[in-house]
């Protein structure tokens, strides 16, 4: 048995099923765009409390693929590309927004089709944040 808790509850996860899409089937409202490692909107943290030592040994290097070194140190990784093992457990906690995020500007918004949205935004401090840290589609969340 494969299972993920996230909230105090605790979802049972297919063999062959990501992590994301286990959660998704069983109607958990989790963010997410691409579902292929590359948009990073639904960065998770372990928070595993099944096992205080067991942190390192749970994350799978795949888990991590493109994440910065100092999200990974702290235990992030990308549930959309995370498979777990016959009865590997771990506890998840969503990813805390204050670290990846940062104020901007909206210069130009417009409908690329039904479901995509352009927007070209502007950063409030250059001087904090370099444009190569990031890629496009990454850390878009609405507030
Ligand atoms: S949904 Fe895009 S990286 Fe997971």
């Amino acid at each position: 048995m494969r299972q993920v808790f996230l909230n105090h509850r605790s979802y049972d996860i297919k063999e062959n099923e990501s992590v994301l899409d286990g959660l998704l089937r069983q109607g958990v409202e989790h963010p997410h765009a691409c579902r292929a490692g590359t948009c990073q909107s639904c960065l998770c943290r372990l928070d595993n409390h099944l096992d205080e030592n067991a942190d390192k040994k749970l994350i799978n290097p795949a888990w991590q693929k493109g994440l910065k070194p100092s999200l990974a140190a702290k235990n992030y990784f990308l549930p959309c590309v995370s498979y777990l093992e016959e009865n590997q457990k771990i506890s998840i906690a969503l990813a805390d927004l204050d670290q990846s995020s940062f104020s901007v500007r909206i210069l130009e918004k417009f409908k690329f089709n039904h479901n995509v949205l352009c927007l070209r935004l502007s950063l409030a401090d250059l001087n904090q944040h370099t444009s190569d840290q990031y890629l496009p589609g990454q850390y878009t969340h609405r507030e």
